[in-house]
């Protein structure tokens, strides 16, 4: 879904004119309602009474009508999209655009499902429940098989990119997963388990060995004390160590705070575990060598008696930002005051740059109990397809992210989870020479990417680097992806699939540098022929 606002905005302009697909034309006005939103967020007092008359006009609809005003009303959906200044007016003028869907609804239009989904979420968000219910009703009549849920998000941005660059045979500088090899002894160590016979079911929360090594690294790494037996849920990858997490905590109405940019899954995480997020931006470095920031007010008013949890992830994918320790306490502070757990993704722990430091949310004083740390193997030891990963949560968090582990998966793959236990055993050697590794790559990168005209914020963590392409003259960065991947042939993410309104992301690139270096390189040589339009 967020995506897809993204993707969608160009056909919005399309749709105004007239178009003839319906599907495109309901999906196309996603940008709208997040105008609305965003407005009524304001509780901008001219735009409640359009809401009010939205409802009116649902519940006095006559459907051909409704239709006849598409057309009238399409100058007043450009204004909505390039941000007219009679707010008022402004939505006061898109009623109609409720009333249009509904009507697409009667008539069972497959199509507009999604984008009446769409609308229903942002509805929820808006605490507007008696309109959600209005527009939901119109849809309980028929039945399309899918989940309101599941059509409240599409499928991965950056998964999608990599099968883009398949497509046109483009260097995959999209989705974060190594092109090298994994380390010898770890594939060794998985080899010898499938032949010692490790091959049935393993403990459900985790072989016994992983979760010791797991325990015992946490102590070594973050002074943080962990009781193998009772506080660790090994799972299939931290990807589902995460979904876990979230699905055994949160109630429908719980909020969970969500820094944005955010890695893509947390999203639709919320979405499937009943939460509301509430994003808090983190704002690009000022200067070159500037840190993203946040606002602690901004921050402070994302927090209130509904927020379950906050999601952290740090070092951060796709910032590469690290988290100071001041930045976690007054995060920590925050927590307590307003009794809210921490969920942590810290799979990134280890790739660290320019002295940077890692710290781990549980390490500080007073959140070692309302703290859910997820990390796993993808990413340290380059296994992306292993899928291991754990979660390390107070004893009875832990009961209840191993119920929920349990009937999703049952387990994560048993000799791998052996090899797992020899990967956590490799010396302080192996973490140093992993994070210099990628420490040459992103030094590598950079300067190909700005000699090619990108703005680089820098990563002091993990293997991204977003970049900035005002300079390139492209309508957004979805179009400025498209471009890359099939006339340059390099794949890269575009900024908005990591914010939830995709305008915010619409100057932003990420790419992945966790490659080779003649990948790199390869990927350097193309991006030479980009040129400003
Ligand atoms: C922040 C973050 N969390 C989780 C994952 C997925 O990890 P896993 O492979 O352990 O599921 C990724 C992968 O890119 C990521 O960037």
């Amino acid at each position: 879904m967020y995506s897809l606002r993204g993707a969608e905005a160009p056909l919005f302009h399309g749709a105004a004119c007239g178009g003839s697909d319906e599907g495109g034309y309901f999906g196309a006005k996603a940008p709208v309602f997040f105008i609305f939103y965003a407005a009524l967020k304001r509780r901008s007092s001219t735009v409640l009474p359009a809401a009010g008359q939205t409802e009116a006009g649902i519940s006095g609809l006559k459907p051909g009508f409704f239709y006849s005003l598409r057309g009238a009303e399409a100058p007043l959906f450009q204004g909505a999209a390039c941000g007219g200044p009679d707010e008022g007016g402004h939505f006061g003028a898109k009623a109609p655009v409720f009333c249009t869907l509904y009507a697409a609804l009667k008539r069972r239009s497959s199509m507009a499902l999604p984008a009446a989904c769409q609308i229903l979420y942002v509805l929820s968000c808006a605490n507007l429940p008696a309109m959600a219910d209005v527009i939901s009703s119109a849809s309980i009549h028929e039945k399309h098989f899918l989940s309101d849920k599941v059509s409240q998000f599409t499928e991965s941005v950056i998964r999608e990119m990599t099968r883009r660059a398949m497509l046109y045979g483009a260097v995959n500088l999209a989705q974060g997963f190594p092109d090298f090899s994994a380390p010898a002894e770890i594939k060794a160590a998985a080899r010898a388990a499938i032949d010692g016979d490790v091959n049935q079911y393993a403990i459900t929360w985790g072989a016994k060995n992983l979760r010791n090594a797991i325990a015992r690294q946490m102590g070594v790494w973050q002074g943080i004390a962990v009781d193998p037996e009772k506080e660790i849920t090994v799972c299939c990858g931290s990807t589902e160590a995460m979904i876990s997490t979230l699905l055994a905590v949160c109630n429908a109405g719980d909020e969970v705070v969500i820094f944005e940019p955010f890695y893509e899954n947390y999203g639709p995480d919320s979405v499937l575990s009943g939460a509301r997020p509430r994003f808090v931006k983190l704002r690009p470095p000022a200067s070159e060598n500037g840190e993203w920031t946040f606002d602690e007010k901004e921050l402070r008013a994302a927090f209130d008696k509904h927020t379950k949890a906050i999601i952290l992830n740090t070092p951060n994918n796709p910032t590469g930002k690290v988290f100071t320790r001041a930045e976690l306490e007054l995060i920590r502070d925050l927590c307590i005051e307003f009794d809210v757990l921490a969920i942590t993704d810290e799979i990134y722990e280890h790739i660290l740059y320019d002295g940077t430091e890692h710290i781990s949310m549980a390490s500080l004083e007073g959140m070692r109990e309302r703290t859910v740390t997820i990390n796993g193997m993808s990413k340290t030891y380059s296994v992306t397809g292993w899928r291991v990963g754990w979660a390390v949560a107070p004893e009875k968090i832990t009961n209840a992210i191993r119920k929920v582990h349990d009937f999703l998966t049952v387990g994560a793959p048993a000799p791998l989870q052996e090899a797992g236990a020899a990967a956590l055993g490799l010396p302080a050697e192996y973490y140093a020479k992993l994070a210099e590794g990628y420490r040459v790559r992103r030094d590598h990168l950079m300067p190909a990417l700005e000699s090619a005209g990108f703005k680089c914020f820098r990563p002091r963590g993990a293997y991204y680097v977003m970049t900035d392409i005002s300079g390139f003259g492209f309508e957004d960065d979805v179009e400025f992806t498209k471009y890359l991947v099939k006339e340059i042939g390099v794949a890269a993410v575009p900024g908005s699939s990591f914010y939830r309104d995709a305008r915010d992301g619409a100057r932003q690139v990420r790419f992945a540098f966790c490659k080779k270096l003649e990948t790199l390189d390869a990927a350097a040589e193309k991006l030479g022929k980009l040129r400003a339009r």
